[in-house]
Order: C-alpha cells, then structure tokens, then sequence
C-alpha cells in the first residue's frame, strides 16, 4: 500500500466527495485513482461510436483506455503507405473529453498484419524501412496524447525462449529492440511497453520474458513496462503471490508493471459459484498489483461481456468481465471496487 496518514487520507476523501458529482465518486476510477493507480479497460471502437451506454459507462469507470483493435496494423496501415487512423482519432478525441491515458496499442505484432505486408517477400532492409515507418508515423501522430505504447506483444514461446514471428524471420532476433529506439526516437517521453500473457505468476514463460526484457535493459533499450494480460479461466489461472513476486523483480529491473487485458473466461451459462470465483480472481490479481508500487495499472480487456471477444474465440465461453451482458455489474465489479475503496481509503495518491 501506499503511505499516508488516517487524518489525509479522510481530508482527501471528503474534498473527492465534494468535488465529483454525486455516484461519481464511488466509480473504479477514481477510487483507484486515489488508492495510486489507473483503471482501465480495452476499448471496442465500433461500439463507442454506436452504443451511448457503453460510452457512458467507460467514461464513468475508467481512466485508462487501450484500443482493442483500432491500431493495430491491417486496420491502421491498410496499404503500404496508406494510413486510416479514424477509429483510433475517434477513441483518443474520446479519451481525452473524458480525462482518460491512452496505451496505444500495439506496434509490433505477429497477428492482424495486412497481406499486403505478410505476402510482400520483402527483403530485411526493407522489411526494416516499412517497421520504421510504421512506428514512425503512429507514435509521432499521437506524440503527447498516447502516453504509453505496448511496443512490443506475445514474442516470447510458451518455453520461455523467443518465438519466431514473421518480424523475427524477416528481420532477425534484433527488431524487438529497433522497435524500441524507433519508438523512443517518436516521442522520447511516451511510455513504452512489452506486453504478454501466458508469463504472469511463475514458470519457464515468466523467466523468458523476464531474461528478454533484462537483456534489453542491460543494451539500453528504451523500456520502461512489461505488461501483464492475464487472459485467464478459472482453473488456469496464476497463483497471486507468484504475481507479486513477479512485479517485484521485474521492479528490480526498474521496470513497471500493469495488468492489460484481464479477463477471466467462465463456460457458459455461469452460475453464481463460478461468478463468485470469478470474483475473487480478479480481486486477488487487483491486490497483487497493489502491493507493488511499481504497477501502474490495472487493466480488463473489454468493458461488458457483450463486447469481449471470448465467445467468437471460445465457443461455449464469455461473461469474462466485470459487467454483464446488458452493461450491468456483476460481483466481479463490485469486488474490485471494494478492494479499491479500501487501499483508496488507506492511501490516496499524493498528487
Ligand atoms: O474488422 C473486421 C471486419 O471488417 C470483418 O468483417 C470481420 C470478419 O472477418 O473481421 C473483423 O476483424 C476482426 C477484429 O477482431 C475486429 O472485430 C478480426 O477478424 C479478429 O481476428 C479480431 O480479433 C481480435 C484479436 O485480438 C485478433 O487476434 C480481438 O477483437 C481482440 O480482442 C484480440 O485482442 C488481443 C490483443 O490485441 C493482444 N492480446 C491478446 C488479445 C486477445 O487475443
């Protein structure tokens, strides 16, 4: 937790009672605001601009948004050197009526690449050139309104060595860290990230990306976060005490930590045990992120069960988050935002 007197800590919370209008001030993002971190959800473009109830209730529980899908690289580039940034405008023009970060999402990737690049037979160098450009042109477009980039996702195997991607195949093992210092040259005071799941808590994944990103730091590589996506089920799930000792020694690295994209994928229908479960996976992952003050953030990856994309990828699996359906919360929800009202009222953010 972070330090702060009793006496603070009620003088903060009754001015934030003040100043919030009225049910604003028990919403996730602003009791964990003041309890030091950010709340934050992955954001389903398509539905911000068509559902006003959902807008609503992101603007109203999160302060931290992640496009889900809006930029990454078939959707932003395309055509070699065509750029459509309408969906990710729209999401960061939203953002910031609503005083919320954006984590731009993601520059490097090995899925949802356009076949233009992918069946283009390009050599290295210019493979090269168009990864440069690429991250060149999204980071100096967003250049002070995306504070944080995921650089970097999902390069390391489940073994814990680098899995081969068609960016390490056709660039070789060092585009990791050109994507870094081409993302540092764009805007020297974004945020920037390597970000996977499969690595949280214990095990030969979590020491793979713990020795790539050591290995980056030991070169100079501009990285300042690892995230943690924490795509879980109820009996997959990390033990929270190895997460927390995971934050710790990649802290330190002097790196931060977030949690990204957490969803925790029940069969379907889901009785009242499994959304109790649910529940305390997510507080448990909420509370380990607490305990470390280097993790920034907490993350779930959509908003309301109707817009996650677990049932088109796990057919007969979904109510993965902490609103329902019909954007209602759901004990998941409100655990969190017990958990948030009590380090809230232990230790506000000194800000
Ligand atoms: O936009 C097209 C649409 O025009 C087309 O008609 C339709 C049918 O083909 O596809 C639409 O694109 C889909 C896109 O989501 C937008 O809905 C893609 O096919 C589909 O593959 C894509 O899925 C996304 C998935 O990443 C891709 O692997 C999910 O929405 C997204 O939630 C998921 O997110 C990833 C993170 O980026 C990285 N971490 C893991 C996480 C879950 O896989």
């Amino acid at each position: 937790m972070r330090p702060c007197t009793l006496a603070t800590a009620a003088l903060f919370a009754a001015a934030l009672a003040t100043a919030l209008p009225a049910g604003a001030v028990d919403s996730l993002r602003n009791l964990a605001q003041s309890a030091g971190i950010r709340f934050g959800t992955a954001v389903n473009v398509e539905a911000l601009n068509t559902d006003a109830a959902y807008a609503r209730l992101l603007a109203r529980e999160f302060n931290l948004v992640t496009p889900e899908n809006a930029l990454k690289f078939s959707v932003v580039q395309p055509e070699r050197g065509r750029f459509d940034f309408t969906q990710a405008d729209a999401l960061v023009a939203f953002a910031e009526a609503h005083r919320m970060q954006v984590n731009g999402h993601v520059l490097v990737w090995d899925q949802q690449l356009p076949d233009w690049l992918t069946q283009g037979h390009f050599s290295p160098d210019e493979l090269k050139a168009i990864l440069h450009e690429h991250i060149r042109t999204l980071v100096t477009r967003y250049r002070g309104r995306v504070a944080s980039w995921d650089v970097a996702a999902e390069a390391v195997g489940e073994d814990g060595k680098p899995r081969e991607t068609f960016w390490s195949r056709g660039i070789g093992p060092d585009y990791l860290a050109l994507a870094f210092r081409w993302a540092h040259e764009a805007d020297p005071r974004a945020r920037l990230r390597y970000n996977d799941y499969g690595g949280e808590g214990a095990g030969a994944k979590s020491d793979g990306i713990y020795t790539l990103v050591a290995d980056l730091r030991v070169h100079r590589v501009p990285i300042d976060a690892v995230g943690l996506q924490m795509h879980v089920g109820l009996n997959d799930a990390p033990r929270p005490e190895d997460v927390r000792l995971n934050m710790k020694r990649l802290a330190a690295l002097g790196l931060e930590t977030d949690v990204t994209e957490m969803d925790v994928m029940l069969q379907l229908p889901a009785d009242r045990a499994d959304l109790k479960a649910q529940a305390g996976l997510y507080r448990a992952m909420l509370q380990a992120c607490l305990a470390v003050p280097l993790c920034r953030s907490f993350s779930t990856w959509g908003a309301t069960d109707h817009y996650s994309w677990i049932p088109e990828f796990f057919p007969g699996r979904g109510a993965a988050l902490l609103f329902d359906m019909d954007g209602h919360p759901k004990p998941a929800y409100y655990s969190v935002r017990r958990l948030l009202r009590r380090a809230a009222e232990s230790s506000p953010a000194i800000e």
